[in-house]
């Protein structure tokens, strides 16, 4: 049985209609994409993480995001990303 069944599921199409989740919005403002491939993922992951724990310290943004590998080594923008979101923009 699939791990997704009668549960709801969001993708990066639902997780704003127009683009401005502010993990989206933080994502373009530090320019955490490099080739892209990896971070409908990655945004997902963070917005799933910031929607349990409003302030994640930086173990509990390795632990949420461990199961997402960027090949371009984005992680710390991703990171820098997150930490700007929980702290509304202030970082
Ligand atoms: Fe290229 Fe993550 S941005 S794989």
């Amino acid at each position: 049985m699939s791990a997704a069944a009668d549960r709801a599921v969001t993708t990066i199409e639902g997780l704003s209609p127009d683009g401005m989740h502010p993990v989206q919005v933080a994502w373009r403002d530090l320019n955490v994409a490099q080739c892209g491939y990896c971070q409908v993922g990655q945004i997902m992951s963070a917005a799933a993480l910031l929607a349990q724990k409003a302030k994640p310290s930086d173990d509990d943004i390795d632990a949420a995001m461990s199961g997402n590998i960027c090949r371009c080594g984005t992680y710390q923008r991703i990171r820098a990303a997150i930490h700007r979101v929980a702290t509304g923009g202030r970082r």
